[in-house]
């Protein structure tokens, strides 16, 4: 099979589409085909090497032999492992793994989800990390409440963008932070109030927020 291998810390060209071995489920896990993959954050910080712990994770000079990029995906089942009740061939999923950026991956069955029917592939491949980093910053972590004034900072940005919605769904009052072009945007996903912070430093403002996600 092919897949986006990193073979070096670096700019983009570090990445190479390449043919690999396709891997196999263990128990416990399910090889998916991959039809839509994103990248985040994470995946800038593992291209570059930078912040240096990443290298814990992906190797100490260059990344481990046949590191395949991508941990957002989008796909179908293909066959699943020992053990595994929850998922069979054919089910369509999203979620976590190792190396997304593939035509075939192998995923724990925690991380992973039945695809909503009123996502595309695309679409959800682009939820699962930015959307569980929102959901635990402001539910779990934040315990927003109905009624609490929330203030996002970066809600333009893969996190910021289902913060504002997540927030929103929470019952808050949202205010998001971004710069003039994304204004509008931000204020389409919900936003009670936006602030773009190339015109104003919300720290400097009186306004007071129950939670604030940076
Ligand atoms: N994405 C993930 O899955 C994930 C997971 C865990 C942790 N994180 C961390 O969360 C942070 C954001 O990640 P992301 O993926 O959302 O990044 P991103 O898509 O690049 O978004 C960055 C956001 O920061 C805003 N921003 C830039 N300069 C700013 C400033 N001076 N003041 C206020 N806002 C500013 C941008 O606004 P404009 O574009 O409007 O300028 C944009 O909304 C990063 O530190 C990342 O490491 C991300």
């Amino acid at each position: 099979m092919n897949a986006i291998v990193q073979t070096a810390y670096g700019s983009s060209d570090v990445m190479e589409y390449r043919e690999v071995n396709k891997p196999t489920p263990g128990d416990g896990q399910v090889l998916v085909r991959v039809m839509a993959s994103s990248l985040a954050a994470g995946e800038y910080f593992g291209m570059r090497g930078k912040p240096l712990p990443i290298r814990f994770y992906m190797g100490l000079l260059k990344p481990k032999p046949g590191f395949v990029v991508g941990i957002s995906f989008a796909g179908v089942v293909d066959s699943v492992g020992g053990g595994v009740t929850e998922f069979r061939p054919g089910d369509e999923v999203y979620g976590e793994c190792h190396g997304s950026c593939a035509e075939f991956a192998v995923a724990d069955v925690g991380p992973i989800a039945p695809k909503p029917r009123n996502l595309t592939f695309e679409q959800a491949a682009a939820v699962p990390t930015s959307a569980c980093t929102a959901l635990q910053a402001l539910r779990d972590h934040g315990k927003v409440r109905p009624g609490h004034k929330v203030l996002i900072n970066g809600a333009s940005g893969g996190v910021g963008t289902f913060a504002v919605q997540i927030a929103k769904a929470l019952g808050a009052e949202v205010t998001g932070v971004c710069s003039t072009g994304n204004v509008e945007m931000v204020r389409s996903l919900g936003a009670d109030h936006v602030i773009d912070y190339t015109k104003e430093d919300f720290t400097k403002g009186s306004a007071r927020y129950d939670v604030i996600l940076d």
